[in-house]
C-alpha cells in the first residue's frame, strides 16, 4: 500500500501513538484526517481534523460520509483502562470492550464501502500484545484487545474480495503517558529496553503498511506470540 498521495483516517490522535500517526502520514505525503472525540486538543499542522468518537453511531457515520476519499483507515483509538475481570467495576469491562472491539468494528462497518469505492485501500488496527498475554491489573484491557485481535483476522477474510489490506500492528510497549502513568500506579518498573518511542513504533507500523505486511510485530510483540506456541502455561506478562 503506498502511502504518499494516500488519504488516511486516524482515530485518537489528539495524543499518544494517534498524534504521531497523523503527523508520520503527512509527512509520508498522505492526506490526514486527523479525528479525536475533543477536536481542540488535536495538534496536527496540515491535517483535516474531525470529531469522532468511535463508540458514536452517528459520530461514526458522520466521519464516514465527510470521508468519503479515505483509501487508509488507522483505527488506534482505544480505552486501555479496563481494570481486572474478576474483581474489576463491571462497566469499566464493558467501556474497554466498547471501544477496542464494537468501535473498530463500527468503524470497519461504516468505512468498508468507501474503501471498495476507493480501490480497496488498507485498514491498520493498533491490537497489542496483551492479546497474547495479560497483565494483573488490566487483565480486562487484555481479553478486549484478544477480541479485536479476532476481529481484524475475521474482517481480513471478509474483506479480501474488495481488496482491502486488512493488517494487525502489534506493539508490546508504546512510551505514551498513558502507559508510564499505569507502570506508575501500579507500581510496575517497565523493561526500559522494550518500550518503543511512540515516534518509532509508528515508522515500524507504516513500513509493514506500505510492504503489505498483515501482522506489523515489534521485538515483544514477536516475543509473546512466540510464548503460544509453547506449552500451555499462565499467560501472565
Ligand atoms: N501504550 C502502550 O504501551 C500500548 C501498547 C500496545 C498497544 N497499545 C494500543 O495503542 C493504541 C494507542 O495507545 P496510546 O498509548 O497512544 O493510548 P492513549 O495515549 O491513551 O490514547 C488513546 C486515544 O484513544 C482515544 N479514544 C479512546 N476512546 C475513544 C473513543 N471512544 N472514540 C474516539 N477516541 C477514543 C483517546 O481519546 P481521549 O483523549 O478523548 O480519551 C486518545 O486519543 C491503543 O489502541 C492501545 O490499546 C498501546
Amino acid at each position: 500500500m503506498k502511502l504518499h498521495g494516500a488519504t488516511a483516517l486516524v482515530t485518537g490522535t489528539n495524543r499518544g501513538a494517534g498524534h504521531h500517526f497523523a503527523v508520520e502520514l503527512l509527512r509520508r505525503g498522505a492526506k490526514v484526517y486527523a479525528t479525536a472525540r475533543r477536536p481542540e486538543l488535536v495538534d496536527v499542522p496540515g491535517a483535516e481534523v474531525v470529531r469522532l468518537d468511535i463508540t458514536d453511531p452517528s459520530s461514526v457515520d458522520a466521519a464516514a460520509k465527510l470521508a468519503g476519499d479515505v483509501d487508509v483507515l488507522i483505527n488506534n483509538a482505544a480505552s486501555t483502562a479496563g481494570g481486572n475481570l474478576v474483581t474489576g467495576d463491571l462497566d469499566a469491562i464493558r467501556q474497554v470492550m466498547d471501544s477496542n472491539y464494537y468501535g473498530t468494528l463500527a468503524m470497519i462497518r461504516a468505512f468498508a464501502p468507501v474503501l471498495a469505492r476507493n480501490g480497496g485501500g488498507a485498514i491498520l488496527n493498533v491490537l497489542s500484545a496483551a492479546a497474547w498475554a495479560t497483565v494483573e491489573g488490566n487483565t480486562a484491557y487484555a481479553a478486549a484487545k484478544s477480541a479485536e485481535w479476532g476481529l481484524t483476522n475475521g474482517v481480513r477474510v471478509e474483506l479480501a474480495g474488495q481488496g482491502t489490506l486488512v493488517a494487525g500492528l502489534v506493539p508490546g510497549l508504546i512510551g505514551t503517558r498513558t502507559l508510564l502513568d499505569f507502570a506508575e500506579s501500579a507500581g510496575i518498573k517497565l523493561p526500559e529496553d522494550d518500550v518503543l518511542d511512540p515516534a518509532d513504533l509508528v515508522n515500524l507500523a507504516l513500513d509493514g503498511l506500505e510492504a503489505g505486511d498483515i501482522e506489523i510485530l515489534d521485538r515483544l510483540g514477536a516475543d509473546t506470540k512466540a510464548i503460544l506456541a509453547g506449552p500451555p502455561r499462565a499467560l501472565d506478562l
